[in-house]
């Protein structure tokens, strides 16, 4: 039993409020329960909340894509340099060490592999195994004119429901298959269908008819895709022009482990993303750190 508090002197400070305690930084995040800011914020940081999130689960339909061949040997080395990991949970259990401390977004659809129909996918993880693994968030594709549309609108549903109990965010992906359009009037449709439904985040690509546009419609944060593998100045101009229009920072794959010099690259996307570097000044800086490796 403690000893009875007995100081005469107490200091209640009656005159200031207890702040809120919202994640201010998060956008649209303000209502939601604590877990779920907490998951939240730990994928959004520094003074603008923005994250620099690493993809590297593009094996769950494509297998060993390239630069993913090795995940254990190359991709490993880079996970410090990320805000937040996006991967499967048969890499993270098989791969990625449990002292981690990167926050990492589970990808939790799946069905079909690259030989199949792309939006013909299922919710492909149990919330309670996410919950498990200690899950920043879980993310989902989305196939907005898809064949499949309504079942991958009904997977996102399943796991929002599922993510509500546990206190565990969805971000939702913007898939636009093979064929389907990257503009800003589509993408616009997609992010914002997704928000209303309930996603935490949105995930989707560049567009340079009016990105801008994309970004201040949803109400939650976007995050930019990275694509397909670009010269690496370009990729960082890309990604320039997606936080200089709203975006809350990237979800990188191809453009950073495809680079020969994946570390330099991750490095500079974070000076595009967390200082507002231009995309030159950040070239500059990828290109030094290639002359001192
Ligand atoms: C697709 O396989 C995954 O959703 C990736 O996480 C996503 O496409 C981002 O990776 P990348 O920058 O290579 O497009």
């Amino acid at each position: 039993m403690p000893d009875v508090d007995t100081l005469e002197t107490r200091d209640f400070r009656p005159g200031v409020s207890t702040p809120n305690g919202a994640a201010a930084l998060v956008k649209g995040a303000g209502a939601l329960d604590w877990g779920m800011q907490n998951r939240l914020s730990s994928i959004f940081s520094g003074p603008g909340g923005r994250t620099v999130m690493l993809a590297i689960d593009h094996g769950y339909f494509q297998g060993p894509t390239s630069g993913l061949e090795r995940i254990d040997l190359d991709i490993l080395p880079l996970v410090g340099s990320a805000d937040a990991l996006m991967l499967t949970r048969g890499i993270l259990r098989s791969v990625v060490p449990p002292a981690s401390q990167v926050p990492f977004v589970l990808r939790a659809s799946g069905g079909p592999s690259v030989l199949g129909e792309l939006s013909d996918e299922y919710v492909a993880l149990d919330m309670q195994d996410a919950a498990r693994l200690n899950a920043a968030a879980v993310a989902v594709q989305v196939f907005i004119g898809g064949k499949y549309e309504s079942r991958t609108v009904k997977n996102m549903l399943q796991l929002i429901d599922d993510g509500l109990r546990y206190g565990i965010p969805v971000l939702g992906v913007t898939a636009v298959g093979r064929e389907l359009t990257r503009d800003a009037r589509y993408l616009r449709l997609a992010c914002r269908i997704i928000a209303e439904l309930g996603a935490s985040v949105v995930k989707t690509y560049y567009c340079d008819d009016g990105f801008e546009s994309v970004t201040a419609t949803c109400p939650v944060p976007v995050i930019m895709a990275g694509g397909k593998k670009l010269p690496e100045l370009e990729a960082l101009t890309m990604a320039h022009r997606a936080v200089q229009e709203g975006a809350a920072g990237v979800d990188m794959g191809r453009n950073i482990f495809q680079s020969e010099h994946p570390s330099a690259m991750i490095a500079a996307v974070r000076a595009v993303v967390h200082d507002d570097r231009e995309p030159e000044d950040a070239y500059d800086l990828f290109r030094s750190l290639v002359a001192d490796a």
